[in-house]
């Protein structure tokens, strides 16, 4: 891997984006002032400012930005200085409305908004790497610009692109993957219809039919897209290396469990620092678990590097339903959560609450009302906590023995075309996983597939629909040298092209299994399946036989009366489990069998309301206790909590809703595995 320019702060960041733009300087002066009492030691500068420095075609108004940086500067604060893409100004989509995207009617956007451009647009790549390259002239050198932020959330409007830029690059894309068009309509099956292609000027965006589209087609136009972004943080990275920039570059992702706008997966060795940008969605009654899964998933994109929450939101988050501020100390308990799991920092979406513009109702750390208000008073807590753990910048999250296999082209796959059930959010499978995993006290890594397995004493599979050759390899590999794996339902059922593995489901894994599902069984709304263990399954079962496994339990009654529900099978040193459904009443007696023949120990003292969360270094240990229970709890401990100061002799006692990150006694951690 080859970093530019290594991420390597020197104490835990702490900040947020800032628009001194939307404010009076008078305001400015108070901002800092503000800033210096909270212990923010950096702010994100111009993400949203190009048409307020470049005011017509190559007229620039640099006075302001040069003020602002100067009085940062002089504050000690550091910039994390962004290209401002995001946003491109009004006069360049008046000059050049091709820029704008083109949905999949063929419909092209209008000015305003923001990321409203293409990125495969040859006007629009020579604007991007102006701006950014005017930028990496004037600033590169400061002493104050510690980092840069190409763009925003890449993706987080213009995903895909249907205009004629889009589809020539799509083309170009196409002939680099398969060299010649026969290898297309092979992978697409374009026999199916007829859609035979001729050559590939052929192709095209897959823009709307009435009728439903070729899969394969749109999983590549998928990876076309995904391509086509990265290689816009490429072509602004690149200019603001050629500017003379050697510090850190990076861009904001958005991990999704759902599925990310990219596969980040294979951006990574692009930026000098994974960041992400998170909320929590306030319906949802569990949202903490949701945040520790995003941030297991971003540490598993790359184990060997800190991360950093780039943004998330001190309390109300305007574009949800119900606007809901979050409640006492729970932002403070979601900012050391991401840090537990692996950030080195937590900023916000934004400094200052804006008073105009879209998102007028989004919280900030100044609220509103002001400085005399709770939201403030939390966020300088915040800050005094934060100082308290510089200790533990640097340090990675602790690897886990069990790792759970997620990947965003999977679910991508999933979602392109027809398929066997279309309401069933498949990735909710993993996510029931880790939750329990996590309440258990294993502390599963969230991983793309093609991750190292090696090590890991269970591997869970659950939920995903494609897989590659290398990957089937990977895991009969780690299996036979003595892992368990359990492959869930709808996994390994297509290849790298979305096609269907035949010879009977799941086709990737079916031999590994001992295993033949004949069909794929989705039931209808409200319908159960029972198991002989009295377990249920809802949303999808299979029809199965076993050639070589033990049938674990058998669907009672219905159609699949006596038939295997879930198997076993010894593969070599290690174990294959299969699930045949989703199973919803006692999955967690089932993830109890399956870790306890995995053999796996309790390595975190977390339960239903603790989260348990351990860093290491080189230098020591630290446990991350967040209690996210409304009753106190005493919860197993050895060391000193470096927020309380109090020691923890075996037992440590910690309040409901409160947080203590506990450096662990040296010849403890000596002895625990890492
Ligand atoms: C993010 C975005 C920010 C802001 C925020 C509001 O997705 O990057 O600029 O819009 O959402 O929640």
């Amino acid at each position: 891997m080859s970093h530019h320019s290594r991420f390597s702060p020197r104490s835990l960041l702490f900040g947020g984006d800032y628009s001194p733009e939307q404010w009076p300087e008078s305001v400015w002066r108070e901002d800092v002032a503000l800033m210096r009492e909270a212990g923010v030691n950096i702010v994100t500068l111009g993400v949203f400012s190009w048409g307020l420095l470049e005011v017509d075609d190559d007229r620039w108004d640099w006075d302001w930005f040069d003020r602002i940086i100067d009085l940062l500067s002089n504050e000690g604060i550091s910039i994390d200085l962004a290209t401002p893409t995001a946003s491109p100004p009004i006069w360049l989509h008046r000059e050049h409305p091709e820029i704008l995207p083109v949905d999949r009617r063929g419909i092209r956007y209008h000015q305003g908004g923001r990321l409203q451009w293409c990125p495969s647009h040859p006007v629009w790549q020579r604007y991007a790497r102006r701006i950014a390259e005017r930028l990496g002239e004037r600033y590169g050198a400061h002493p104050s610009v510690t980092m840069w932020h190409v763009s925003n959330e890449l993706g987080g409007g213009n995903r895909r692109c249907y205009c004629a830029a889009s589809t020539s690059a799509f083309r170009v894309w196409l002939e680099n993957r398969y060299e010649h068009i026969d290898a297309v309509n092979s992978a697409w099956g374009t026999a199916f219809w007829g859609h035979r292609y001729r050559r590939f000027d052929d192709v095209t965006a897959p823009l709307d039919s009435e009728s439903a589209q070729n899969p394969s087609l749109l999983l590549d136009f998928d990876r076309f897209s995904s391509d086509a972004l990265l290689g816009q943080f490429r072509l602004e990275r690149d200019a603001l290396r050629d500017a003379g920039v050697t510090t850190p570059i990076t861009t904001n992702l958005m991990v999704s469990p759902s599925g990310s706008v990219a596969d980040y997966a294979s951006w990574i060795d692009d930026l000098d620092v994974v960041a992400i940008d998170h909320y929590t969605i306030a319906e949802d009654p569990r949202r903490e678990r949701e945040l520790a899964f995003v941030a297991s998933r971003t540490r598993g994109l790359d184990p060997s590097r800190p991360w950093l929450v780039m943004e998330h939101s001190t309390s109300a988050v305007n574009w949800q339903r119900r606007n809901a501020p979050k409640s006492p100390g729970e932002m403070i308990r979601n900012s050391l959560q991401h840090i537990a799991h692996g950030s080195d920092g937590a900023l916000f979406f934004q400094w200052r609450a804006s008073a105009s513009g879209a998102e007028q109702f989004h919280s900030a750390m100044v609220p509103h009302a002001g400085s005399d208000s709770r939201q403030w008073r939390e966020v300088v807590e915040l800050g005094r906590r934060l100082a308290q753990l510089d200790e533990l910048t640097g340090s990675l999250g602790e690897r886990s023995e069990v790792a759970i296999l997620v990947d965003d082209v999977s679910l991508w796959a999933w979602h392109a075309g027809q398929k066997p059930l279309h309401d069933h959010p498949i990735h909710e499978d993993a996510r029931q996983w880790f939750d329990v995993l996590s309440a258990r006290g294993f502390g599963p890594d969230v991983v793309p597939p093609t991750s190292d397995l090696t090590g890991r004493s269970l591997i869970v599979v659950p939920s995903l629909y494609l897989v590659t050759d290398a990957t089937v390899a990977a895991i009969e590999a780690v299996v036979r040298s003595g892992s368990t794996v359990v492959i869930g339902p709808l996994s390994g059922i297509v290849d790298a092209d979305s096609r269907i593995r035949v010879g009977g489901y799941p086709g990737a894994f079916r031999d590994m299994l001992g295993v033949v599902g004949e069909e794929l069984v989705p039931l209808l709304d409200g319908e159960q399946l029972l198991l002989s263990s009295g377990a249920q399954m809802a949303d999808i079962s299979a029809r199965l036989r076993t050639t070589a496994a033990d049938v674990v339990e058998v669907h009672r009654g219905g159609d699949l009366d006596g038939l295997p529900a879930i198997t076993r099978r010894a593969v070599g040193a290690g174990a294959a489990w299969h699930i045949s459904g989703l199973v919803g009443a006692g999955f967690d007696d089932l993830v109890d069998r399956i870790t306890g023949d995995a053999g796996l120990v309790r390595r975190l003292p977390s339960s239903d309301d603790i989260e348990a969360v351990r860093r290491v270094s080189a230098d020591g240990s630290w446990l991350f206790l967040i209690n996210h229970g409304t009753t106190d709890a005493v919860v197993p401990a050895d060391g000193t909590d470096l927020i309380s100061g109090e020691s923890a002799d075996g037992r440590f006692a910690l309040p409901a809703g409160d947080v203590a990150v506990i450096r662990e006694r040296v010849e403890k951690r000596a002895t625990r595995p890492v």
